[in-house]
Parts: structure tokens; C-alpha cells; sequence
């Protein structure tokens, strides 16, 4: 149906004079086509100038608002990383796990230390001493990399295992950060310092050790991931017996000899650390990283059972040997091992 102009003379259905009834009946179209007349009699008379300025401006604007919105997010991710780094450094949880054996009578506890790195829980570690106290454990061992490398002050580390031998016997193994101290850093005293402090080193040693009539095997290894043979782990373990009837600890600081040397010996439980439970976890999928394994490494936190169903346990550690890259929803942790009568 063709749509009558009220304001063109002559119009078969209105005109200027028509009844204002009518002409109100129709305004809603008049107006509209007025609009689009309006709006075509702008885009005709607008310079050609005005046109590429308005898009310019429109461009920039966006290319303003990304960048904003980009800066905002790496501020805001920067200080949510900044308060968990910090929260990380000054928390730590418990974690407890429970073992069961025929080869013991009642309940053995170990409190279990790894990866510490100079780091203090409270002045002289005053909140870690009382947490490994309050959980009175049998047995605390220590599973490496109390330092860092290139730290030459260790003495709050010295102090720490110096209080707590005071009450509990402490036993443990070396780290590479100790290692490199030793043998790249001259760094001699190093394991003397720690043996003075009440730390029993076992460095491809075996030691027994009594708890309320149950005799606990402890074993103590040394060496890199690819440095089994080197560090005389494998001669090592091929010439000690390891008691079928008593209960048996094997402890090294890197999780990988479990893999490729360490499965094939008969013990009951294995402990390791080393990997800070792969720096970043992520949910579903575990640890990011680990200089052994790469990316989403097997071996790298919690517990496992192992080719001849021995159980072995890894430490997250409880510090960092660097500030980057920061531990992302992976508290440090200490952990509680109950060993009980199956
Ligand atoms: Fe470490």
C-alpha cells in the first residue's frame, strides 16, 4: 500500500488543510520519514572531513579500553601472585598419611622435613618447632635441601635441627643444594656442621634404630638423578641387606632413582622430596615441572605404590630455592607419617 506524504501538496488522501484528525492518525509515519529524511539529509550535507575523524576516535577509544583493561589484569594478577608468594612463605599444612604393617606392634609417627631451603617459620622457626613438637612424633627425618646454594648463612637450619634432635632422634639424607655446596662450592663442613647439630647423616649408610620394641630400618642414599653409580648408590644397595622382618624407611632427595634404580630393592616405605610437588599444580592434572621428568612429571608429590607394591612418598617440600617461578596453589607442607599394626 504506497504511504501518503502530508506535507507533499496535492496528495490524494491529505493535505496541508486535511482534517487535523487525520493528519495526527498519520504523524507517526510523518515523523519517521521525516527522521530518515533528516538522517540521509545529514550524511548529504556532512563534510567528507568528519567522517575518518569519527572513526579514528572510535578506533583509538577501543585500542584505549584494551589497554586498560590489560593493565588492569596484569595488576591484578601481579598482586593476587605478590599475596600468595607471601602467603606460601609463611604458611605451611600438615599432612598426614597412614601406614599399615605387620611388622610393627603399635603406632610409629615420623615427622618428615624436606626441602626447607634456609627458609624460617617464625623467628628462629619458632612455629615450626612447636607444630613438629606438638605432634610428638618417634622419628624426624630430614629428606635435603635444607639450603640454598649460593647462601652461605645456614646457621637458622643448624639451629633448627639442633632444637629439635634436643628432644627426638633426627635422621636424613643430603640434596643437591647440599651437594653443590660440597663438592662445587668448597663447602666441606657442610655435612660435619649438621652431624654437630644432631642431624645423623646416612650417606649410603644403614642404621636401626629401636621405638617402643620395634626395630625400624632406616636407609640413607645419596646421588643425582643420573649420578646413581657415580655417588656409589648402586654398590651401595647391592651389598646391604635389608631385614625382611623389620620394618624398613628408604630415603633419597630425588624422586627419580625410585623410578630407574631404587624400585628393584625390597623395602616398605620410600621418601623423597626434591620437586616441590612440580612448583605449579593444577587441578585434575598434579605438578607442573620438574627438572627430571619435564612437564606433568610422574613423580613429583603424595603417595605411590611402586613395581613391588612398596609404598613410596613424596614431599611438596617446605620452601623454595628460588622466588621464581612462585609455588601456585601448592602450600608448603610437613609432613606426618603414622606407620600402625596391620
Ligand atoms: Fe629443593
Amino acid at each position: 500500500m504506497e504511504i501518503p506524504d502530508p506535507n507533499r501538496t496535492g496528495c490524494p488522501i491529505l493535505n496541508r488543510d486535511s482534517d487535523t484528525r487525520l493528519r495526527e492518525a498519520w504523524s507517526f509515519l510523518y515523523i519517521e520519514r521525516k527522521q530518515e529524511y533528516g538522517k540521509n539529509n545529514m550524511m548529504n550535507t556532512t563534510s567528507t572531513e568528519t567522517k575518518p575523524r569519527g572513526k579514528k576516535r572510535t578506533i583509538l577509544g577501543v585500542l584505549l579500553r584494551i589497554l586498560l583493561f590489560l593493565l588492569v589484569l596484569v595488576l591484578i594478577t601481579g598482586a593476587a601472585v605478590t599475596l600468595y608468594m607471601r602467603y606460601t612463605q609463611t604458611h605451611y599444612r600438615v599432612r598426614f598419611y597412614q601406614e599399615l604393617s605387620e611388622k610393627v606392634s603399635g603406632n610409629i609417627r615420623l615427622a618428615v622435613i624436606s626441602d626447607l631451603h634456609n627458609r624460617e617459620y617464625g623467628a628462629d622457626n619458632e612455629m615450626l618447632i612447636s607444630d613438629v613438637q606438638a605432634l610428638k612424633p618417634d622419628l624426624i627425618l630430614f629428606l635435603g635441601d635444607m639450603v640454598i646454594r649460593e647462601e652461605d648463612d645456614y646457621q637458622p637450619m643448624l639451629k633448627l635441627v639442633s632444637t629439635l634432635a634436643g628432644n627426638t632422634p633426627c635422621y636424613g639424607v643430603l640434596g643437591n643444594h647440599e651437594s653443590e655446596r660440597m663438592y662445587s662450592g668448597n663447602d666441606k663442613a657442610l655435612p660435619e656442621a649438621f652431624e654437630k647439630a644432631g642431624l645423623k647423616l646416612l650417606r649410603n649408610s644403614r642404621e636401626e634404630v629401636s621405638i617402643d620394641g620395634n626395630t625400624i630400618q632406616l636407609i640413607g642414599v645419596e646421588g643425582t638423578a643420573y649420578g646413581f653409580e657415580t655417588y656409589g648408590g648402586r654398590e651401595f644397595m647391592e651389598k646391604t641387606e635389608i631385614s625382611p622382618s623389620a620394618y624398613s624407611i628408604l630415603m633419597t632427595h630425588i624422586p627419580i632413582l625410585f623410578k630407574t634404580a631404587l624400585s628393584e630393592y625390597d623395602f616398605d616405605l620410600g621418601l623423597a622430596g626434591h620437586v616441590h610437588g612440580g612448583i605449579v599444580r593444577i587441578p585434575f592434572l598434579g605438578g607442573l615441572y620438574s627438572d627430571e621428568e619435564g612437564f606433568f612429571p610422574e613423580l613429583c608429590s603424595g603417595k605411590y605404590t611402586l613395581d613391588r607394591q612398596q609404598t613410596l612418598i613424596i614431599s611438596a617440600g617446605l620452601g623454595d630455592s628460588r622466588p621464581f617461578p612462585p609455588r601456585i596453589h601448592n602450600i608448603p607442607e610437613l609432613l606426618v607419617i603414622d606407620i600402625s599394626r596391620k
